[in-house]
């Protein structure tokens, strides 16, 4: 398995993919309200990408049912939307969408705070997730490692307290969902690939209040933390080029 690096018009639609995505989180973000449900989330995206033209990236994927990932408070990843999970004041919901235009993949996630409740130690996760997701941003040049990109997410993470979730990890992006190279967030001897003009990066911090340890529930895919802490998730795709990263899910 070889990395594929991507040309300009390449990149250029990826960036289409990208932005639909983000339309799509932005809709998303003003959705979320106490009493809401993550089924009602999952509708709402599922609405949205036809309208916009593209296709889910998820649904089907390994039969993963819907569009979205949604995974509320101690869930990491992959929470299946249901017209059960009633978010309430207080709760943290990690949004993750994915979709497919002119065959390139876009691929981002945030982390939502429900009502104006949310603890101080929740707050400061997703702001430091989001954080490390820029840190991680940063190190995205010519000359660095994929190792770098963890590192930094690494390093900020644990200056705050937080830990770093291992068993999941970003990926290269493009004609497929899930490309070379993986893309840990810590940093990793494995991980000592260059980055090159072209490489296009999903980079995805998944950050826990308590340690970093977890488990997938009997449903084969939501993780969350194996000691009940919270967790948040940020995502963005991310082209190498010779003038530094390029954010292509803007
Ligand atoms: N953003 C996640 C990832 O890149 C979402 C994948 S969900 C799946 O791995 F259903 F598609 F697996
Ligand atoms: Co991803």
């Amino acid at each position: 398995m070889a990395i594929v690096c991507k040309s300009q018009a390449e990149i250029e639609k990826m960036r289409r993919s990208g932005h639909i995505v983000r339309q799509i989180l932005d809709e998303l973000r003003r959705l979320v309200a106490p009493g809401v449900t993550t089924m009602d989330l999952e509708k709402a995206a599922a609405a949205k990408i036809k309208e916009l033209g593209a296709k889910p990236a998820f649904k089907g994927y390994y039969g993963y049912p819907c569009v979205l990932c949604t995974s509320v408070n101690e869930e990491i990843v992959h929470g299946i939307p249901s017209p059960k999970r009633v978010l309430k004041a207080g709760d943290i919901v990690s949004i993750d969408c994915g979709v497919v235009l002119d065959g390139y993949y876009g691929d981002a996630a945030i982390t939502v705070a429900v009502g104006d409740s949310v603890s101080p130690e929740r707050q400061k996760l997703m702001e430091v997730t989001e954080q490390s997701l820029y840190k991680a941003i940063e190190q995205v040049k010519l000359g660095n490692t994929i190792s770098d990109i963890g590192g930094a997410v690494q390093e900020f993470v644990e200056a705050n307290g937080f830990s770093v979730v291992r068993e999941f990890v970003g990926h290269g992006i493009g004609t497929k969902l899930h490309e070379e190279p993986q893309v840990p967030n810590f940093r990793s001897r494995g991980a000592e690939t260059r980055l090159r003009e072209g490489m296009v990066l999903a980079i995805e911090p998944m950050v826990n209040t308590g340690g970093p340890e977890a488990r997938v529930l009997e449903d084969k895919w939501t993780a969350i933390t194996a000691d009940g802490g919270s967790s948040a998730h940020f995502e963005h795709c991310v082209a190498v080029t010779r003038n530094g990263p390029l954010i292509l899910t803007q």
